[in-house]
């Protein structure tokens, strides 16, 4: 009986890894998995619409500056999270999010929620040298985006990729998308992209 003894696995250290490992899998599975099947999870919340074309343009300019590397989009459901930024975020929220910019790392503010605090023209200053609003700010300039225009075609083959993952966007949403971009500025799309962010279920006062 000695032989089968919790002992003799804990003497076995491959036989224990496999163990810890299939253990550890099965667990794995049993919180991750409902996930993908779970309605609060999966479903987008009451009025979460796709971005518009100007909004997504301006999300992979946020992707593509790294932006994401000091600013976290997710507030977790602790009050002091809550006093400070609004409703806690939401899975739902996020759904037409591909790929979602949760984050974790808080250099600056978390930016879940930060449409509508500020006005377009705080943005274009803050961008364009931060320490103008912020005068203590250890955030990055980013002068060139003002000057730097859109290429309007490059969005349709960007939508027709979210329509691959699921997001409603329709035939004529993705025709009339290059005529929104024209002869706007990469600082115009990412303002417009922060303008909306957490502004679908926004409950603060
Ligand atoms: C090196 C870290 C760093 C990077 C990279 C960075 N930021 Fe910031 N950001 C900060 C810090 C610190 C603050 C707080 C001081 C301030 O307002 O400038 C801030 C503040 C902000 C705010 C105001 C938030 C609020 O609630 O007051 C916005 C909006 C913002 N950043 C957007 C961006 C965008 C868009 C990018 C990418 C183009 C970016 N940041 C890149 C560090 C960074």
């Amino acid at each position: 009986m000695t032989k089968f003894s919790h002992e003799w696995i804990e003497k076995n250290p491959w036989l224990l890894i496999g163990l810890v490992l299939v253990v550890i899998s099965f667990g794995g599975l049993v919180e991750i998995v409902p996930l993908f099947f779970q309605k609060s999870t999966t479903e987008p919340v009451a009025g979460l619409k796709p971005y518009s074309a100007l909004r997504l343009a301006g999300r992979d300019i946020y992707i593509r500056e790294g932006c994401y590397n000091c600013h976290s989009q997710m507030i977790r459901p602790f009050r002091a999270e809550t006093e400070r930024y609004g409703h806690y975020s939401v899975a739902g929220e996020f759904v037409y999010d591909h790929p979602f910019q949760w984050g974790s790392k808080r250099t600056g503010p978390d930016l879940a929620r930060v449409g509508g605090r500020y006005s377009d023209e705080w943005h274009r200053t803050h961008l364009d040298n931060p320490r103008d609003v912020v005068p203590e700010s250890n955030m990055p300039g980013y002068p060139w985006l003002a000057s730097t225009r859109l290429d309007p075609q490059s969005i349709v083959p960007k939508m027709r990729a979210m329509r691959r993952l699921n997001v409603p966007y329709s035939d004529k949403e993705v025709q009339d998308a290059p005529a929104e971009l024209e002869g706007k500025s990469e600082q115009d799309a990412l303002i417009a992209y922060l303008q909306g962010l957490g502004t679908q279920i926004k409950t603060r006062n």
